[in-house]
């Protein structure tokens, strides 16, 4: 652990996002609690969302390897290639997005405003845009280019880290609104979000706890933390407070 160079990042959003109390629903939903919405989709970059934390880290690492471009892919409903293109269109990256043909028009118009190409997939199999993904990097390699390939859902040992941040950036919130925060709760896809809220939270926040709400496939938080834990450890050690 002596050995690790610090990990880069690139600041692409607008920091901290606000941090919202949900009156309404904390009387309805909060059984005597009062609930707050961390406001990531308002972080100023494309359509906000949790990508662009992630991001910040992984395209520093894109430039680090000077690569020129970026090539990803989504689910139809995934805020992350658009992310993606507004992200690499900031920094002079150009993006080349697999996006499944369903995808609605308005995150297709919306990623080609950003400067991306949409390489358009009949997405019936699971595994079409990954694979779609590898041929079009190799096939850009091919042509002289030097790509960088954003895993789904950009989750990788930077997400962690982006979604770590993110939750120093919530407690310090919550300490200057004298609030003190029971407990975190977030969306999980990959896991990779989760995992970063929970090491921030052992991080900033010890004795507030983290929940994952699944979006669909059964998700056991316990793999994915233990997962992302592992490969973290290998490149970044937490600096002191
Ligand atoms: C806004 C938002 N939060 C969280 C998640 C979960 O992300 P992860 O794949 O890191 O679990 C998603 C994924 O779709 C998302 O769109």
């Amino acid at each position: 652990m002596d050995n690790l160079t610090p990990v880069k990042k690139l600041e692409l959003g607008c920091w901290p996002t606000p941090l919202q109390e949900l009156t309404n629903m904390g009387r309805i939903l909060g059984n005597g609690k009062r609930l707050f919405l961390k406001r990531d989709d308002l972080c100023g970059v494309g359509l906000g969302g949790n990508k662009v934390r992630k991001l910040e880290y992984i395209l520093a690492e894109a430039l680090e390897q000077g690569c020129d471009c970026v090539v990803t892919g989504g689910g139809s409903r995934s805020n992350q290639p658009i992310a993606a293109a507004a992200c690499a269109n900031r920094v002079g990256l150009s993006a080349y997005l697999v996006m499944p043909e369903r995808t609605g028009v308005v995150p297709r118009y919306l990623a080609q405003q950003l400067g991306a190409v949409i390489l358009p997939v009949e997405a019936g199999e699971s595994g079409t845009v990954p694979k779609v993904v590898r041929q079009t990097a190799k096939a850009l390699r091919e042509q002289g280019r030097k790509p960088y390939l954003i895993p789904p859902g950009a989750s990788s040992v930077h997400g962690v880290l982006g979604y770590s941040d993110a939750m120093k950036e919530l407690y310090g919130q919550a300490a200057e609104m004298g609030l003190k925060i029971d407990h975190v709760i977030c969306c999980g896809g990959t896991g990779n979000t989760y995992a970063g809220v929970v090491l921030g939270t052992k991080l900033y926040s010890p004795s507030t706890s983290a929940t994952a709400i699944s979006i669909g496939r059964r998700f056991c938080h316990k793999t994915p933390c233990a997962k992302w834990q592992r490969r973290l450890s290998a490149v970044w050690e937490p600096q002191p407070r």
